[in-house]
């Protein structure tokens, strides 16, 4: 090895050996007589100081060459510091060197390798090798690392199969677009990256597998936000013989785990919420559970008083944004801008403050006596100190707005803490949802998940088949959809139903998916399962925002890898070879 110790390592223990420590230059401070060097590596910092005396003087020349993020090797002598650092795990030794090597000059950095770094985003991405070196990112790694192992090292100790399925595969329908990649062999004819493995894992069950897992990654040609990239890593799991409940219990046994391994936190008992009362409470079907702020349907109460934007509305919603009563008016001004924003929607902000004294002032006192307010306020259970929020409009639009003010207000409150972790299961989903753009309906999770036997009967009819629910359930953290699944068809007539339903005619549906529905004549278990986003998970666990920074080499929000510059055109003779003809994309 090149090196004795890394240079995290060592301590008041070391004192009086002669060590070599490699690794990069952090910081230089030469005070003319004396000069100190921070030596980085993946381990941590270890301080060189350069004192007076015979050796350290034949270093001087050396060290004046030196700049940040050069390489070097350094051998010397442990030794006590004199001032003492705590806030550094090594921060009670230093090292006197006897010899220095460069291993390697560095150019001077665009941006800083520090914790705090003054490179902006397209820029850190573009030198990603550079932007790994500072500890934030580079502990979101090492948290990634733990965490796989720790999903491995459980679900191995459930009997979970590590299997990997292929990455060239079939372009299918249904879900996002797929990225495609042409075939040299087969001229005119693409295979398509996998969106998830959920066919293949499926397959597994049919072949007896019993239970899989696979860390993998999967690729969506979709529109990208913090918390999606094109290419992403899911836990993706699938069981045989088993129940939505046996499923459910699985894996919140490996969420606690990995709560408890990671986090040293006792995970709370997931709580259970359906789909429909998800969005009757909180306008959306992955709410932040850390706080209460439920939505209240005032549209009885408020209607027939003369309002005509109440009294035209099909939904009045209100939240109780307890102790904001204080809102300034310019606040408040501030505030009816920001639902107007075309993300949120809304067309104005109504509100309500319960005063001190228990009157109940709103911006339309025009339109409701005292008592009708109180009305309002008894329908919140509010206290003097409080602001109800209202919004009014269509049902869906006015939900969704009102999602938005919601998790608004609870981050203005600070009662989104990134430290509390509050898991949910929302249950119960539709089977299908209807577009009206394309109008027809698509599978809400995905067409091999099964419809609740008891609800069977409602596809039978056009108007109730948007009713029946499906056996599908997703895991929600802090307002981030973790993961999902269901219960699959494991009937090659349900599964054949289901495709009917979508719009496939028979033809089409045994072209797409005939290898699922032969597979399923050849004794299909029941079975069911989970994929979870494993980069989500990572950056919740992690504190952060965003998924990028628990990804190596992410891309960025045009889909870009600004690093590698790709995607690129390529060759003409490339093109050819792949049989593709076209003028687009050439280089
Ligand atoms: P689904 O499509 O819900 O289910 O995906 C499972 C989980 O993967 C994560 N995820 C993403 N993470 C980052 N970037 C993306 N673009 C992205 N898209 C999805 C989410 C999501 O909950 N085969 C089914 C699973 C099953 O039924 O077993 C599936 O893929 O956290």
């Amino acid at each position: 090895m090149m090196r004795t110790h890394t240079c995290g390592e060592l301590r008041p223990d070391h004192i009086n050996q002669t060590v070599t420590l490699c690794g990069w230059v952090q910081r230089i401070r030469d005070k003319g007589g004396i000069a100190w060097i921070d030596l980085r590596d993946r381990y941590g910092l270890t301080q060189i100081a350069l004192e007076d005396g015979v050796e350290a003087e034949n270093l001087r020349g050396q060290v004046r060459t030196l700049g940040r993020e050069f390489v070097l090797s350094v051998t010397g002598i442990v030794t006590e510091r004199y001032a003492k650092n705590d806030k550094m795990p090594t921060g009670g030794i230093e090292i006197r060197p006897t010899a220095l090597e460069i291993l390697n000059p560095a150019k001077i950095p665009p941006f800083l390798i520090e914790d705090d770094t003054d490179g902006g985003d397209e820029l850190r991405m573009k030198y990603r090798y550079l932007d790994l070196r500072r500890n934030p990112v580079r502990n979101g790694l090492m948290l990634r690392h733990r965490m796989a192992q720790a999903v491995r090292r459980f679900l191995d100790g459930q009997e979970f199969i590590e299997v990997e399925t292929p990455v060239l595969i079939k372009s299918t329908p249904e879900g996002a677009r797929d990225f495609v990649v042409p075939s040299r062999m087969n001229p005119g004819e693409f295979y398509a990256l996998p969106q998830s493995p959920q066919t293949f894992k499926q397959l597994l069950m049919v072949a007896g597998f019993d239970r899989y897992f696979q860390i993998v990654k999967c690729f969506r040609d979709e529109d990208l936000r913090a918390d999606r990239q094109p290419e992403f890593t899911q836990i993706d799991c699938e069981m045989a013989f088993v129940t939505q409940e046996d499923i459910l219990n699985t894996f919140e046994g490996l969420t606690r785990y990995l709560f408890k391994e990671i986090k040293g936190l006792d995970f709370p008992t997931v709580p259970r919420m359906t789909y429909a009362d998800a969005l009757r409470d909180y306008g959306n079907d992955k709410p932040d559970t850390r706080f209460e702020m439920k939505f209240v349907d005032l549209t009885a109460t408020v209607q027939g008083q003369g309002f005509p934007v109440f009294d035209s509305a099909e939904t009045v919603l209100g939240i109780n944004a307890i102790t904001c009563a204080a809102y300034t008016r310019k606040q408040l001004d501030e505030l009816t801008e920001w639902v107007k924003r075309p993300q949120i929607g809304a067309t104005g902000l109504i509100y309500a403050r319960v005063e001190a004294d228990g009157q109940v002032k709103s911006s339309v006192d025009k339109f409701y006596s005292q008592d009708e307010l109180h009305k309002w306020s008894a329908a919140f259970h509010a206290n003097p100190g409080d602001l109800l929020l209202l919004l009014a409009g269509p049902d869906a639009k006015v939900r969704k707005a009102m999602s938005e003010l919601r998790l608004e207000m609870g981050q203005r409150l600070g009662l989104r803490h990134k430290d509390t972790f509050s898991p949910l299961w929302v249950v119960d989903f539709p089977l299908l949802e209807f577009s009206e753009e394309e109008n027809r309906y698509f599978a809400m999770h995905h067409p091999f998940t099964s419809p609740k036997p008891e609800d069977l009967a409602l596809l039978d009819a056009p108007e109730t088949i948007g009713q029946v629910r499906a056996n599908a359930y997703d895991l929600v953290i802090n307002g981030v959809e973790v993961g999902g699944g269901s219960i699959r068809i494991h009937d090659r007539a349900v599964q054949a139903r289901m495709f009917d339903l979508l719009g496939f005619s028979p033809a089409e549906a045994q072209a797409q998916f005939g290898f699922l529905l032969d597979a399923f004549e050849y004794g299909a278990p029941p079975h069911g399962g989970i994929a979870f986003g494993f980069d989500r998970l990572c950056s919740l666990f992690g504190g952060a925002d965003s998924i990028r920074d628990f990804i190596a080499f992410p891309k960025n929000n045009s889909g870009r890898d600004v690093m590698i510059d790709s995607p690129a055109p390529i060759s003409e003779a490339q093109l050819k070879e792949l049989s593709i003809a076209t003028t687009v994309g050439v280089k």
